[in-house]
């Protein structure tokens, strides 16, 4: 099962409707598996659509009643993940419950979930921890890079000890599927992950429980959500330092998309390796 006893967070109502949440999305996951009919998709979606709303609705009231400060923000996710879900069955419906669309809705979906409750609803019943303590990061690769360890850890179950940073100079990135996130603001350019097939699937079996061996939609989408995800708390850790720093929605891209010649961190784990580049018109002072 795709919930893990972990992500629960001591108030039943809330965790109930967690564990319900992830049922739905294994669900859709193995109906996408087994090529099920239109019929059962829309059914399935329209159910996960209602329900997004309601819990969303049943976790916001819990939130105003104990003074979560965090709730504005929080929200704010919800509201856009809302968002996502909407247009998504929007755009099922126009073509017909097209695979490659339900499998790019999928691999969002899991990533997205796993990430918020693991980490963001824990936040409703915990001090907010600093990510990141007192750490000096010299350059925003070195951030961006820590912040994909951090996701990675969260989302797979990763030991943290037992994922390396490598930095590495001056050559052609590596990795076998690259997501791109453009950065505006007083950080302008781009960020680009590149990860091995091997980690690719690892990350995306271990949060479907599938047992995936091709780069599909589904791998894809899911990663570029983590890759939305790393990106996104760089982009706050950057704001608390007062950099301002926004994302555009992650794309997948080319390894040729750096050029040659850059230098980028490696995040090695034991399934397999992420590089992480970074390409800034200017590096603020972090
Ligand atoms: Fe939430």
């Amino acid at each position: 099962m795709m919930w893990k006893e972990s992500y629960r967070l001591g108030v039943d109502r809330i965790d109930e409707q967690h564990i319900e949440l992830f049922r739905m999305t294994e669900e859709l996951i193995r109906a996408i598996d087994s090529h099920a009919s239109a019929e059962a998709y829309q059914k399935a979606l329209k159910f996960l659509k209602d329900y997004v709303v309601y819990h969303f609705a049943d976790e916001e009231q819990y939130q105003a009643s104990i003074g979560y400060a965090g709730r504005e923000e929080h929200q704010k996710e919800h509201r856009e993940f809302t968002r996502t879900v909407f247009d998504y069955e929007r755009k099922l419906k126009a073509n017909g419950y097209d695979l490659a669309t339900l499998k790019d809705l999928a691999g969002m979906l899991t990533a997205w979930l796993i990430y918020h409750v693991a980490d963001t609803d824990q936040k409703m019943v915990a001090r907010e921890k600093a990510v990141y303590g007192q750490k000096h990061f010299g350059r925003c690769v070195e951030l961006f890079s820590e912040s994909a360890a951090e996701v990675m850890e969260t989302m797979a179950g990763f030991d943290r000890s037992s994922i390396r940073l490598r930095t590495v100079h001056n050559h052609q990135m590596q990795g076998d599927v690259f997501v791109e996130i453009e950065l505006v603001g007083e950080v302008t350019g781009k960020a680009v992950f590149g990860f091995s097939k091997e980690l690719a699937l690892y990350l995306v079996n271990t949060m479907t429980m599938m047992e995936l061996t091709e780069i599909d939609e589904l791998v894809q989408s899911a990663l570029c959500e983590l890759t939305n995800i790393s990106c996104g708390n760089a982009a706050s850790e950057l704001a608390q330092r007062r950099i301002s720093c926004d994302i555009r929605p992650p794309v997948t891209c080319d390894g040729t998309s750096c050029g040659t010649g850059v230098n980028g961190v490696c995040v090695d784990t034991a399934a397999g390796g992420l590089e992480v580049v970074v390409l800034v018109d200017h590096e603020p002072s972090l």
